[in-house]
């Protein structure tokens, strides 16, 4: 099941794929797959970040993200993972942000992929869910060609099933996060063909794809999988409202952003009455509307409302009167 529903994930991003925003995601789409964003195995463990593990059952199927080095405290995070209910648990093989260079995990381990083999083997002792990575083709001045194949292969012999590889280098030094999800260039090809060279695997592509056409393209060539992030968190309808149909030939469960707008009031009732605020959730759908008329409307009275005190579900249905075009005066 799992496998089928990573055809198309919803990519972990950190302070932004939070609860709320796969609660959103997942109202436009019942199948794809969503990742948390990345959780460090230390903090779980620690207890510190235990209440990043919440979510909502409505979420499944969703994916646990962790990051970390050590093998038996990333087996302590995973089972965690594990009995909070998470689907899978993926290894963050790709991020490449200072704070996560210094405690060696993230995208450096694409320097040590026998670390990354013996971080997986023990995840997938410690619990039954399934153990995944998330990788980039190499960082700083490896060779892809010759480096890919030889993490792929010990992850592969470790165990893993499943890989998620954003068709890009991360460049170690010099580079800002933002600029390692951009500068460095993309390598599509090279992706297919890991998938040649371990048909067995389960591999998905990320990295710049920004739309569900340009997923479906993956697809038709052979790749198993297509994870997207930014597209997706930026104009989710237009990534996730079709999916279901396109991508496993199910019914879509809405057929506009207005219907999963609708569906947010009942959750963002809940969630204000138990003292949450307004702007956590409507922060992740800012981008409801993109590209359709009355989204710069939306987005302002969302952003210029959603902070202040006291600001509840009415202040939506001011924003999507806004959109709609019906009854502005009466929600005004
Ligand atoms: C705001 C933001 C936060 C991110 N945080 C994570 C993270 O926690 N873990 C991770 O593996 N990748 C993270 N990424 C990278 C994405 O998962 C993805 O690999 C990258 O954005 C490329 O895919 P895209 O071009 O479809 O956005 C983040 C990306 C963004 C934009």
């Amino acid at each position: 099941m799992l496998q089928s529903a990573a055809r198309l994930s919803v990519a972990p991003m950190m302070d932004w794929t939070d609860r709320h925003c796969r609660y959103f995601h997942r109202l436009m789409s019942r199948r794809a797959l969503l990742y948390t964003e990345m959780v460090t195995s230390a903090a779980l463990v620690r207890g510190g970040a235990r209440r990043l593990l919440d979510f909502d059952a409505a979420e499944h199927p969703v994916a646990l993200q962790l990051g970390g080095s050590d093998p038996a405290e990333l087996a302590q995070a995973t089972r965690m993972g594990a009995d909070e209910g998470y689907d899978e648990v993926n290894l963050n093989v790709g991020c490449p942000s200072d704070r996560v260079q210094s405690g060696t995990f993230g995208a450096v381990l694409m320097r040590h992929p026998d670390v990354v083999a013996e971080c997986a083997a023990a995840m997938i002792a410690a619990c039954n869910v399934e153990i995944t990575v998330k990788c980039r083709i190499g960082v700083d001045d490896q060779a892809p060609e010759d480096v890919l194949p030889d993490f792929l292969e010990k992850v592969r012999a470790a165990g893993v099933r499943r890989v998620t590889i954003h068709a890009r280098k991360a460049w170690l030094q010099g580079l800002s996060p933002k600029e390692n999800r951009d500068v460095p260039p993309l390598d599509y090809p090279l992706v297919a063909r890991m998938k040649a060279v371990f048909p067995e695997l389960h591999i998905s592509v990320n990295g710049g794809i920004g739309s569900l056409d340009a997923a479906c393209g993956f697809l038709d060539q052979g790749l198993d999988g297509v994870m997207i992030g930014r597209a997706a968190y930026h104009d989710p309808a237009g990534v996730l409202l079709d999916a279901d149909r396109l991508i496993w030939g199910d019914a879509s469960p809405l057929s506009a952003p207005e219907e999963a707008v609708e569906a947010m009031l009942p959750y963002i009732d809940r969630h204000v009455a138990a003292g949450g605020k307004l702007h956590q959730v409507t922060r992740h759908m800012l981008g409801a509307f993109s590209g359709r008329p009355g989204a710069r409307a939306w987005r302002r009275i969302l952003s210029e409302g959603a902070h202040r005190p006291g600001a509840d579900a009415r202040l939506v249905r001011e924003a999507l009167a806004a959109v709609t075009g019906v009854g502005v005066e009466s929600a005004a």
